[in-house]
């Protein structure tokens, strides 16, 4: 048997043969992306960088990445679609593209030193083309070079084979994608790799990003050609040991062995029976990730990721209901989730506290609600039977949710029991209705309080002072490496090969200090590349810019090449405040500072 630690292994392993530096996955919970609630694939927290931002760890990176995806929350309980999965990905930024990325895949999959997958059972897809883009007739090239004959390369649409964040805007581009065939049946004369029957898995997507989609919806070509690179670590562990569903896997195999022993009853529909065994599953191991995430902060609540793991938390119980498990069921399980994951994330450990409390206090208020909850569902549906009327209405759904914590979906489905639909469109007018209803009441608590893209302005011109100021102490190698800005504070990477001293880290800070105090001007020019190095502005990329750029200057403290925005003047910044210097990677130092109001 082929376990997840082993892949994880395995494919950490092959990347760092191929010169990839092996870094850490970032936080289930996105820091700086307000486009995204949760992160969705392992390319979310190397945005940045697949723009143009230069990473610490070099241009080739391979990782394992925890994912949240909860899109297709009503296709979980099948074989293969889950909330959770962790991802393993490789990543050329700017370095190789098509041919090395093909041919790595290729190797991984099929080298019987790597995962032995029989060459036979690899179907592909390639991008068709599309909005001005051709058909990607290079990754068929290359993967007919590698053997896969035409009939196993399948060419589809924009839907199948095309990839960007799950935000609007961000980096994208065409994509190949890998299915495993397992042997089933084909479904009908349509069947393929793409078809949901499940007779080809989906394991692996390398995705070639050449653009950058605007809020406009336009495709930019993007500076730099990168490879972003996605395999599931559950499909592929279920592929490989020969399991019909990811439920089989060693990982949920505990899991759904606990889901039975708790269980005290059986829905006489089988298929209704082991669907709700999955969900709970599933929706536990999820929740447990996200409640012990080290970077916190998500509780069980009414809006955006709050919302998202509340809803996950509630449905488990209705179905745990449905297999008459009983109260306290949340903490038995996520013991049995933290025991499983607690080698690969020890951050599991460290938060089985917290999680459990916050679990099992959910558990409980959603059991007060559900049973109020459910004698109201049952007088409007019986009042609707009696009139022969199937729609609910969205001020009930609204109400339902408001007053007894029935997520909409919640109450979609147990009307579907009963035959009837619920008016989306009316909830989704009171729930708005509701909403700005509170912003209002937020908004004149919090005053005249700056909003979040202020804060994160006002941050990023803080990055400008701070990097003219580390040239001034420690010299001018210390260049930029990466930024990450958040509307609370700054994280700064840059070349240098010791630990800042406690005086020069003063001094930095004086010096940053004294060019806010001067109350500077903050002016833009546009200049072609040349120039603006020319005149001794800071540039982080080399390359044969011809084009014009736009130049920041501080007043005559600082002069750097950047895309803004920043504030007008430098006083408006307060106390710039550094609270943390440590190392980032070999020969890059890490500062995190703050913004405080002046005294
Ligand atoms: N970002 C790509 C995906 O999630 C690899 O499929």
């Amino acid at each position: 048997m082929i376990t997840a630690e082993l892949l994880r292994k395995k494919y950490l392993e092959f990347f760092a043969s191929k010169g990839h530096a092996v870094v850490s996955g970032a936080s289930l919970i996105p820091e700086n992306d307000p486009t995204v609630l949760f992160t969705t694939a392992g390319m979310h927290p190397l945005v940045p960088y697949l723009l143009g931002e230069p990473h610490p760890a070099g241009r080739r990176l391979t990782n394992v990445q925890k994912c949240v995806r909860t899109g297709d929350i009503e296709a979980v309980g099948d074989a293969s679609h889950l909330t959770f999965f962790e991802m393993l990905g490789n990543w050329s930024l700017g370095d190789y593209f098509k041919r090395e990325a093909i041919e790595w895949s290729y190797e991984f999959l099929t080298s019987p030193q790597w995962l032995g997958f029989a060459p036979e059972q690899l179907y592909v897809t390639v991008f068709e083309g599309g909005e001005g883009v051709p058909q990607d007739e290079e990754s068929m090239a290359i993967w007919e070079s590698l053997g896969i004959p035409r009939e196993r390369i399948f060419a589809l649409p924009k839907e199948d084979n095309w990839w960007g964040p799950a935000g609007v805007t961000g980096p994208c581009g065409p994509d190949t994608e890998m299915f495993i065939d397992t042997g089933k049946e084909l479904c009908g004369a349509e069947c393929r790799p793409g078809c949901h029957c499940g007779k080809f898995v989906e394991i692996w997507n390398d995705v070639f990003m050449q653009y950058n989609k605007t809020a406009e919806g336009k495709y930019e070509p993007l500076k730099q050609h990168n490879v972003d690179t996605g395999m599931g670590v559950e499909r592929t562990i279920c592929m490989m040991n020969g399991c019909a569903t990811v439920y089989e896997t060693e990982l949920f195999a505990p899991i759904m062995m606990k889901i039975r022993e708790l269980s005290t009853a059986r829905p006489e529909d089988e298929e209704q029976a082991v669907r709700a065994e999955r969900i709970i599953a599933d929706h536990i191991r999820t929740a447990v990730f996200i409640l012990c995430d080290p970077k916190g902060g998500v509780k069980p609540g009414n809006v955006g990721a709050n919302y998202v793991l509340r809803r996950l938390i509630r449905r488990s119980v209705r179905y745990a209901k449905l297999l008459g498990i009983a109260t306290g069921y949340t903490r038995i399980l996520a013991d049995t989730v933290i025991e499983k994951y607690a080698v690969a994330y020890p951050e599991l450990e460290k938060g089985r506290n917290n999680c459990i409390s916050e679990l099992v206090n959910e558990e409980e208020r959603f059991e007060k609600t559900l049973n109020a909850g459910q004698r109201e569902f049952d007088k409007v549906s019986e009042a609707l039977k009696k009139h022969n009327q199937t729609v609910l209405s969205g001020r009930t759904a609204f109400k339902l949710y408001d007053t007894y914590g029935f997520p909409l979906e919640f109450t979609e489905e147990l009307a579907a029991e009963l035959g009837l639909s619920v008016d989306r469109e009316g909830y989704e007018a009171a729930f708005k209705k509701h909403q700005e209803l509170s912003k209002q009441a937020v908004g004149s608590f919090k005053g005249g309080l700056a909003d979040n893209t202020e804060a994160t302005t006002r941050l990023h011109t803080a990055t400008h002072l701070l990097h003219h100021a580390l040239h001034i102490v420690l010299g001018e190698h210390a260049l930029q490496r990466g930024s990450n800005i958040t509307p609370e504070r700054l994280r700064f990477d840059f070349a240098h090969p010791e630990k800042v001293l406690p005086e020069q880290l003063a001094e930095i800070e004086r010096v940053v200090n004294e060019a806010i105090k001067r109350d500077l001007p903050i002016t833009c020019e546009t200049m072609p590349f040349e120039k603006a190095k020319g005149a001794g502005a800071i540039a982080l990329f080399d390359g044969k810019y011809d084009e014009e750029v736009k130049v920041y200057s501080a007043g005559d403290f600082s002069k750097e090449v950047c895309g803004g925005p920043h504030v007008a003047r430098t006083g408006e910044l307060g106390v710039f405040k550094i609270q943390k210097e440590e190392a980032s990677s070999a020969g890059v130092r890490r500062i995190r500072a703050v913004l405080l109001p002046a005294s």
